[in-house]
């Protein structure tokens, strides 16, 4: 029996991005279409769908195409950040409407909030995503346009429940917005559990090689709101390019098997620094001693990623020269990529941080996990 396209796994859709097999050349890989004007024809309508590729181009619609249906939404759109794609959201709020998100979440988002709350008066309350009934608490029935909610929360990975915050919206007459960088849909499908918009920071888990940045936005449904937010795309010229749709596109064929590796190798290494000396505590929602690991089961279906924090045992000071004396995960910023990255995350925050002191953000990829452990092992030693 020949199986339709939309009822292979999403794992099969993601390998084969979609079976997207050139019509005119046979070409297994889609190809990347530079382009940025398309020509009009005879009746002076244009050729093709395309028009000017800032308001849209083949290349980044083949790779839309593939978040949609990684994610089970009606329609997606890539930008050229992933910050540009949550301003994106942001913008469609108007002054005199509120916003809610959590007190932990992306720095870079939560900068912009207060910025459009400071400068357009819009209502904005940062709840705190560890108490309970706080999410309800924060949200102004008729006033909330958004629930902005990232889950699991960068960088102390507390969980947010999907489903609960989705009520918590829908009750208010808001619509509910997750960040899943961190849970990308090979774990994850925010949409599924109630969200109306699904975001993703793409320049992760989703590209995977730490070679492009892009965003991506998932709807379960295209209505006002959603054209409002292409239109503002459009204006603001934040689609993503072809050349890095077409990274993107290549990253997210691996992204489940890239995933799953990462995931096994963090919670090997969660469990063996526990026990460490030189650690206070580690932060990660694969650990049972996590507070949010029960939502977590429940909602990142096929582990819990490469994420984690450790406290280690002393102050600031210790801390960065634990994150300068490894030689093999990489003192950077971001996570997500194949190779492992460690962080000072209080450093890179800004003034604004309530992170401890003493946290290191790993962001564990995909090598030999006893490569991994033996570098923290001799780096901690510095503590
Ligand atoms: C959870 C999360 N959301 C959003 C962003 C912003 O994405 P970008 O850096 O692609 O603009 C980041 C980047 O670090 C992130 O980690």
């Amino acid at each position: 029996m020949t199986q339709n396209k939309n009822d292979w796994s999403p794992s099969t859709q993601a390998v084969q991005a979609l079976h997207l097999i050139d019509d005119a050349t046979g070409a297994v890989v889609p190809g990347i279409e530079l382009a940025s004007t398309f020509a009009r024809g005879s009746d002076y309508e244009p050729v093709g769908d395309f028009n000017y590729a800032r308001y849209d181009n083949p290349t980044t619609q083949a790779t839309e195409k593939v978040l949609a249906s990684l994610d089970g939404g009606a329609d997606a759109l890539a930008f050229n950040a992933g910050l540009a794609a949550t301003v994106s959201v942001f913008e469609t709020v108007r002054s005199g409407q509120h916003i809610a998100a959590p007190r932990v979440m992306y720095h870079g988002g939560q900068d912009w909030l207060r910025r459009i709350s400071e400068t357009r008066g819009i209502g904005l309350t940062f709840f705190d995503q560890t108490e309970d009934g706080a999410l309800e608490d924060s949200i102004r029935p008729g006033e909330t346009a958004i629930l902005w909610i990232e889950t699991p929360v960068n960088p102390t990975w507390d969980v947010i429940d999907i489903k609960k915050a989705a009520k918590a919206a829908h009750d208010a007459g808001a619509i509910l917005a997750v960040d899943s960088t961190v849970a990308p849909p090979c774990t994850t499908r925010a949409l599924e559990l109630g969200a109306d918009i699904v975001f993703h920071s793409a320049t992760k888990y989703l590209g995977g090689h730490s070679d492009l940045t892009a965003g991506a936005l998932i709807c379960a449904e295209e209505n006002e709101l959603w054209d409002e937010i292409k239109q503002v795309r459009k204006l603001t010229g934040g689609i993503l390019s072809p050349f890095d749709a077409w990274l993107l596109l290549r990253g997210m064929r691996t992204l489940f098997i890239r995933y799953e590796r990462a995931s096994e190798n963090a919670m090997e290494l969660a469990q063996t620094l526990s026990n460490h000396p030189k650690v206070e505590r580690v932060l990660y929602p694969g650990l049972e001693s996590h507070p949010g690991h029960e939502i977590a089961r429940k909602q990142m279906r096929s582990g819990f990623g490469g994420m984690m924090s450790i406290l280690v045992d002393g102050d600031a000071e210790a801390a960065k020269r634990v994150a300068t004396a490894t030689r093999l995960f990489i003192p950077a910023t971001s996570l997500g990529g194949v190779e492992s990255l460690i962080e000072h995350r209080k450093s890179v925050e800004g003034p604004h941080s309530i992170v401890p002191p003493n946290l290191l953000r790993l962001s564990v990829g995909i090598e030999d996990v006893k490569d991994l452990i033996a570098d923290l092992d001799q780096a901690l030693e510095r503590v």
